[in-house]
Order: structure tokens, then C-alpha cells, then sequence
């Protein structure tokens, strides 16, 4: 997912997926995924011309966008990493690593690192408790994580 500097949301494209979109119902939901596919989030410049565009209040937007957890307001890292805070991570390890995570990246839940490398998230469960404790980084998943392999992994990512 990229992340962009805000100065590159280009009107023409934002119009461009209005356009896509505009005669579709419940236009705003598949339009703010096609934004934030784009961008990686949605930027506030992409909701100030769609509310012009769509002629509705800004605030609406952002009560969408607020209500839905798969938005973001705030651009993230090129790597999500996704640490699991299920029950059964939990108890075989997950606080540690989200901890030891926390320190090596220098940054809480929900923040990026200053290079954009990174953004780290909690998740309830990923399905594979079996494998616990479980970090998901974008796609792929990482099983039976200790302390080590986190580090072997953010090398992989470009720590
Ligand atoms: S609790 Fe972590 S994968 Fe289910």
C-alpha cells in the first residue's frame, strides 16, 4: 500500500473515480474505497472535492469514514504489520512481541515510522490460532513468532 504525500492528490483523478462511480447507488462507500486503494488512505483534499462535487457536507463523508474500520484518515507505511491480540496469541506470546515491536520501531499502535516504512496494528484474531502468536506484514503471514524472528522479519522489510 502506498503512502503518499497529500500534496499528490490530483483533483482531475479524484474527479475521475467520482465519474466512475457516480451512478452507482451508494456511491460514497465504493468511491472512498477506490480513494483509499489509491492512496493507501483518504486524504482530507479528496474529501474536500468530493463533498464539492457530490454537493454533500464534509462531516457526512467523515461520519462514513469514522463509522467503517477499514478507513483510514492518516496515511500509513508501505508495510502494515498486523500483530494478533486474540486470546490464544495472546497467552503464547503476542503482548511480547507487540512490545518488543513497539521498541524496535520506536512507535505505539496505529503509527507510522518516520520513514514510512512501517505501520503497526493489533488485530482480534487471524484465523490460524494454531500458530499462535501470529504478525501478519501485508499479505503474508508469520507462525509460532518469537522475539528473534521479529527481527529476522523487519529485516526483511527493510529495518
Ligand atoms: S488468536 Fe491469533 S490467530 Fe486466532
Amino acid at each position: 500500500m502506498p503512502a503518499v504525500n497529500t500534496s499528490e492528490v490530483k483533483k482531475s483523478d479524484i474527479v475521475g473515480m467520482i465519474e466512475h462511480h457516480r451512478e452507482k447507488k451508494g456511491v460514497l462507500i465504493p468511491l472512498l474505497q477506490e480513494v483509499q486503494d489509491r492512496y493507501g488512505y483518504v486524504p482530507k483534499e479528496a474529501v474536500e472535492i468530493i463533498a464539492a462535487e457530490l454537493d454533500v457536507y464534509p462531516v457526512d463523508i467523515y461520519g462514513i469514514l469514522t463509522f467503517y474500520a477499514q478507513f483510514h484518515l492518516k496515511p500509513r507505511g508501505r508495510h502494515i504489520i498486523k500483530v494478533c491480540m486474540g486470546t490464544a496469541c495472546y497467552i503464547m506470546g503476542g503482548k511480547e512481541i507487540l512490545d518488543h515491536l513497539k521498541g524496535t520501531l520506536g512507535i505505539e499502535i496505529d503509527q507510522t515510522t518516520e520513514d514510512g516504512n512501517f505501520t503497526l496494528e493489533v488485530v482480534s484474531c487471524l484465523g490460524c490460532c494454531g500458530m499462535g502468536p501470529v504478525v501478519m506484514v501485508d499479505e503474508k503471514f508469520y507462525g509460532r513468532c518469537d522475539l528473534q524472528k521479529m527481527d529476522e522479519v523487519l529485516q526483511e522489510y527493510g529495518k
